[in-house]
C-alpha cells in the first residue's frame, strides 16, 4: 500500500500544500523551513486512525500552537485540513481520508488545549467514480452498509475523537481494515534517546519483535529476533562493518532478555556493552533495527536520522536506506547535503528542497497541484 499523496492546510508553517510522494520521499532544506511540520502532518494522520489526534495535538501545545499563524483569506474557517491518499497497488484501490479541526467554541465542551474534529471522510475508489464509506461531520458518523447506502453510526463522536478510529470495523467495506492496518503500521523514528538512561543501553525483556518500537525500547529484541528466527545478519553485520571500521555485532541467545554489544577489531577479545558505546554508535545501531527488521512497515518515516552520527556514517547509513527501500516506502528528512546525495546516488531519486515562502512552507519548483515541474525529465 503506497502514499500517493499527502496535503496539508493551516498546519503550522504548512498554509497550503499538496505533493505527489513516490517511493523514496527525500526532504533536504534549512533549518525553520518546516521539514519537521511535514513529517509531523504525516504522523497526525497516523494518529487520527490510531484514535490519538487529540492527545497529539494537545502534546505539542494545543490548537492554538498548531493552527497556522499567518494571514489566512477573510472568511477562511480557523481549521487544521489534513488529507491522504492511499493506493493498493495490487488490487488498484485508491484510498482518500481527510481529517479537519479547529478551535473550540467559547461555551463547547471539550477541552481548551485538544482540537474540534469538525469533518472526516474517507472514500474508495477502484477504477469508476470515488465513493464515500464514511463521513462525519460534527458528532454524526455514517457509514455505507451491505446494501451500499449510507446509514447512520449508532455511535456518536466526542468532538476530541476521530471517527476513523471509533468507528472500527464497522460497516460492510473489508477494504476500510485495509487502509486503517496500513497506515497503524507506518513507523516513525526521530530522535532516539542515546543518554546513559536510554532504553537503547538496556537489556529489553525477550519477546519476539518483527518491528522496532518507535521509542527503541525493544531494540535488542530486534537483534535478537533476526540472528534467532530468521537467522540471517548478512545485512545488519555489513552495515555495522561498514560504520564501525569492521566491527562486529555479537547477538547472544536470549534467555529471559535479550541483549547485544559490539566487537571493535582492535580489541578482538573484548565485547563492548551497549552502556559503553558512543552516542553516535547507539543511535546508529537503533536505525539499524528501524531499517532491517524482521518485518517491513509499508511505510518508514526518519527525521534528521544524521543527528549526532560521525560524517563516515553516513554512507552506511544511506546504504541500509536504499536496502529499506526495497520494501518498504520512506520519508526521509535531512539537514545533511552528504546525506542526502548519498541516498539520491542509491536510489535514483532527486530529493525535494524544503523552502519558506512567505512563512508558508513550500518545495522548490512544485507546481500548486503538487506535480515537480520537471517531473518528466
Ligand atoms: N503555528 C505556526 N504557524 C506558522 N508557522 C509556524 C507555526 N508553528 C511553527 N511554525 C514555524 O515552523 C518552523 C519550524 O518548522 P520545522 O518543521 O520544525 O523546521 P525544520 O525544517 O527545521 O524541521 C519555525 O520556523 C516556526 O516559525
Ligand atoms: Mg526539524
Amino acid at each position: 500500500m503506497l502514499l500517493r499523496s499527502m496535503s496539508a492546510e493551516n498546519y503550522r508553517s504548512l498554509r497550503a500544500i499538496r505533493m505527489d510522494l513516490g517511493r523514496v520521499n527525500l526532504f533536504v532544506g534549512e533549518n525553520g523551513a518546516g521539514k519537521s511540520n511535514l513529517y509531523r502532518s504525516l504522523q497526525l494522520v497516523q494518529a487520527a486512525v490510531r484514535g490519538t489526534f487529540a492527545h497529539e495535538i494537545a502534546a505539542e501545545g494545543g490548537m492554538a500552537s498548531a493552527l497556522w499563524t499567518g494571514k489566512r483569506r477573510p472568511n477562511e474557517p480557523v481549521r487544521i485540513r489534513l488529507e491522504a491518499e492511499l493506493m493498493d497497488e495490487e488490487r488498484a484501490i485508491t484510498f482518500r481520508y481527510r481529517i479537519e479541526a479547529g478551535l473550540r467554541p467559547p461555551a463547547a465542551a471539550g477541552f481548551a488545549f485538544e482540537p474540534q474534529v469538525k469533518a472526516e471522510e474517507l472514500t474508495i475508489e477502484t477504477g469508476r467514480r470515488p465513493v464515500t464509506v464514511m463521513k462525519r461531520a460534527g458528532p454524526g458518523i455514517s457509514v455505507r452498509n451491505e446494501s451500499g447506502r449510507m446509514a447512520e453510526h449508532p455511535e456518536q463522536a466526542l468532538t476530541s475523537e476521530t471517527a476513523i478510529a471509533l468507528i472500527g470495523d464497522a460497516g460492510h467495506y473489508p477494504e476500510v481494515g485495509t487502509f486503517r492496518r496500513a497506515v497503524s503500521q507506518w513507523r516513525f523514528f526521530h530522535g532516539f534517546r542515546s543518554d546513559r538512561d536510554s532504553a537503547l543501553r538496556q537489556p529489553c525483556l525477550a519477546v519476539t519483535a518483527p518491528l522496532l518500537d518507535e521509542d527503541g525500547a525493544n531494540m535488542a529484541a530486534v537483534f535478537a529476533t533476526l540472528a534467532t528466527t530468521r537467522q540471517d545478519t548478512v545485512d545488519l553485520d555489513r552495515a555495522v562493518a561498514e560504520a564501525f571500521g569492521g566491527a562486529r555485532l555479537t547477538i547472544p541467545e536470549p534467555e529471559e532478555f535479550a541483549s547485544y554489544g559490539l566487537v571493535f577489531p582492535q580489541f578482538p577479545k573484548r565485547v563492548f556493552q551497549p552502556r559503553e558505546l558512543s552516542d553516535g554508535q547507539i543511535r546508529f545501531l537503533a536505525l539499524a533495527a528501524a531499517l532491517l527488521s524482521y518485518r517491513t512497515p509499508p511505510l518508514i518515516a526518519l527525521n534528521e536520522p544524521e543527528a549526532s552520527l560521525h560524517p563516515d556514517m553516513l554512507p552506511p547509513l544511506a546504504g541500509m536506506i536504499a536496502r529499506a527501500a526495497g520494501t518498504s516506502q520512506l520519508w526521509i528528512v535531512t539537514h545533511s547535503e552528504r546525506l542526502a546525495r548519498e541516498i539520491e546516488a542509491r536510489c535514483g531519486v532527486r530529493a525535494k528542497r524544503v523552502i519558506r515562502n512567505d512563512g508558508a512552507t513550500w518545495i522548490e519548483g512544485m507546481r500548486l497541484t503538487g506535480e515537480m515541474e520537471d517531473e518528466d525529465e
